[in-house]
């Protein structure tokens, strides 16, 4: 995912910019954020979170250098509610994988990956449906929720994010083959 599609114009003009980086994995797409920003010179506060605990202690090794903390829970249930209202960028690369897909998929991911890692439920977009539904409450004003989908998906996601009150496009990456879809806080 491009990080320059974070900080476009709401990135903080002073204080760090507040990052959210949602079912995170290892971490690696909150660490990129930090670090790409940082060479830009915006300061990143990055938090993340993840269900899976093998991932959380995966994150947290990962993120310590650029001082992100990790939660583990169910999606918000763990992330401290200081973050409400103040999320600048909110990260979401979701489970995507529509539920009777999973057995097409390699056996490396098939066998060795936590099925909620991939399971997206029928269309894939399940998780992105709870994210949605509540993330209102955690972006600041002008605040972005990015979410990489595939190109089928991703105008199905941008209607899930309009129909919660977000502002939502889709940006496409020829260069990275991305397609990312950006829902924006009034
Ligand atoms: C497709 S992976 C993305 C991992 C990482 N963000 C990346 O880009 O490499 C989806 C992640 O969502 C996590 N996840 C699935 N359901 C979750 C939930 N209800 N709450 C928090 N994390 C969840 C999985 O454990 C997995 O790490």
């Amino acid at each position: 995912m491009p990080s320059t599609l974070a900080a476009e114009p709401s990135a903080p003009s002073q204080g760090p910019l507040i990052a959210l980086d949602m079912c995170c994995g290892c971490g690696a797409l909150g660490l990129t954020l930090t670090k790409e920003l940082g060479d830009e010179g915006i300061r990143v506060e990055l938090t993340a979170a993840d269900i899976e605990p093998a991932a959380v202690v995966c994150a947290r090794e990962n993120l310590a250098g650029v001082g992100g903390r990790v939660f583990q829970g169910d999606l918000f249930e763990a992330v401290p509610s200081d973050l409400l209202g103040r999320v600048d960028v909110l990260l979401a690369n979701t489970p995507y994988v529509p539920s009777a897909e999973i057995s097409w998929m390699p056996p490396e991911a098939r066998e060795h990956e936590p099925r909620r890692a991939l399971d997206g439920g029928a269309d894939g977009l399940d998780v992105l449906r709870r994210i949605a539904a509540v993330a209102g409450e955690w972006l600041a004003p002008g605040g972005r929720l990015l979410v990489e989908e595939s190109e089928r998906q991703a105008p199905i996601a941008a209607e899930i994010m309009r129909a919660h009150g977000l502002a939502a496009r889709i940006a496409e990456c020829e260069e990275m083959g991305a397609t990312v879809v950006i829902g924006t806080r009034a």
